[in-house]
C-alpha cells in the first residue's frame, strides 16, 4: 500500500522528467505504453527466456529467474512498472534499436563492441564461460578445441571465444539460437562440445543429471560482468536503473537474490 503511494507521489516527476527525455536529442526506448497525455507508464523489459537460472519459464508459464528478480527489486526502488517480455536474444538487441523495448536483462555481458550501439549499467553479476562436453570426452581444455566442432549461442561471449580460437570464418562453429539448443546438440553428437555461460552450463547438467556432460574450466576466458541494457543515449532510464541498483547492492538485496537461485 505505502509502495503504491508512494509510486503516485513520484510518478508526476517521472513523468515529467520522461517528456524532457522525449523532447531532447537523448530519446529513447519504447512509445507504446502511454496514458491518455501521451507520457509514459510502464517501461517495457525484454529477455530470452531459455537461460536458467537468469530467467526461463516456470510451469505455470511465468518468466523467473535471478535476472526478473534483479529488474523487479530494481524497478520497486525507483518507482517504474515493468512489463517483461520473452523476445529471444538476437531480436532483443534489434528491438532496444527500434525502441520497441526500453531495458534488456538477459545476463548480457558488458562488451566494449556493444557499448558502440548501447549503453549499459553498473555490473550486477561476474561470470565466465565454460566448454561443456561428453563426460567421456578426451577435450580437458579450450585449445582441445583448436579442430573440433563447437556450438554455441548466436552472438554470445561463447560464440566471440570460439571465433578467437578458430578464426571468424570457420565452418566448424556452430551457432544456434539458444544455448540449451547449443548444449543438446553436444548430447546428439553434432558438435563435439558448446562453450556458455559458467552458471547456465552447471544449472543444465544439474538439472539434467542423465545427460553424461561434463564443465571445463579454461584460464583464457576472461572474467564478464552482466549489465542492464538501454539504448545509447537513453540516460534518462539508464540513471534510474544504475539509481535502484545500487539501492539493491547497499541494501544487500541484490546478494540475496543470487545466493537464493545459484548453489
Ligand atoms: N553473457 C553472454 C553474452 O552476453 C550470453 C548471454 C545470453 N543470454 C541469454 N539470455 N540467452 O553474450
Amino acid at each position: 500500500m505505502l509502495k503504491k503511494r508512494l509510486f503516485k507521489l513520484l510518478m508526476p516527476f517521472a513523468a515529467a522528467s520522461l517528456i524532457l527525455a522525449a523532447c531532447g536529442a537523448e530519446e529513447g526506448g519504447s512509445t507504446n505504453s502511454t496514458n491518455s497525455e501521451g507520457e509514459k507508464t510502464k517501461l517495457v523489459v525484454g529477455t530470452d527466456a531459455a537461460y536458467a537460472p537468469f530467467e526461463s519459464f516456470d510451469n505455470s508459464g511465468n518468466i523467473v529467474g535471478i535476472d526478473i528478480d534483479v529488474v523487479k527489486a530494481i524497478g520497486e526502488e525507483v518507482g517504474i512498472e515493468l512489463e517483461i517480455n520473452n523476445v529471444g536474444w538476437e531480436p532483443l538487441f534489434q528491438q532496444i534499436t527500434n525502441d520497441e523495448i526500453d531495458i534488456g536483462i538477459s545476463a548480457i555481458t558488458i562488451t566494449d563492441e556493444r557499448k558502440e550501439t548501447y549503453d549499459f549499467t553498473e555490473p550486477y553479476y561476474e561470470a565466465t564461460q565454460l566448454i561443456v562436453t561428453k563426460e567421456d570426452s578426451d577435450i580437458s581444455k579450450l585449445a582441445d578445441l583448436k579442430d573440433k566442432k563447437i556450438g554455441v549461442q548466436i552472438n554470445t561471449t561463447g560464440h566471440y571465444a570460439a571465433q578467437d580460437l578458430q578464426g571468424k570464418t570457420s565452418t566448424n562453429i556452430l551457432p544456434y539460437e539458444t544455448t540449451p539448443i547449443a548444449i543438446q546438440e553436444v548430447i546428439n553428437g553434432t558438435v563435439d562440445a558448446a562453450i556458455g555461460d559458467n552458471a547456465v552450463i552447471l544449472e543444465y547438467i544439474k538439472n539434467n543429471p542423465d545427460s553424461k556432460l561434463k564443465a571445463i574450466e579454461d584460464d583464457s576466458f576472461e572474467k564478464e560482468y552482466y549489465g542492464l541494457m538501454v539504448k545509447k543515449g537513453n540516460k534518462e532510464v539508464l540513471d534510474q536503473l544504475n539509481e535502484g541498483l545500487q539501492k539493491i547492492k547497499d541494501s544487500g538485496k541484490l546478494a540475496e537474490i543470487t545466493d537464493q537461485q545459484l548453489d
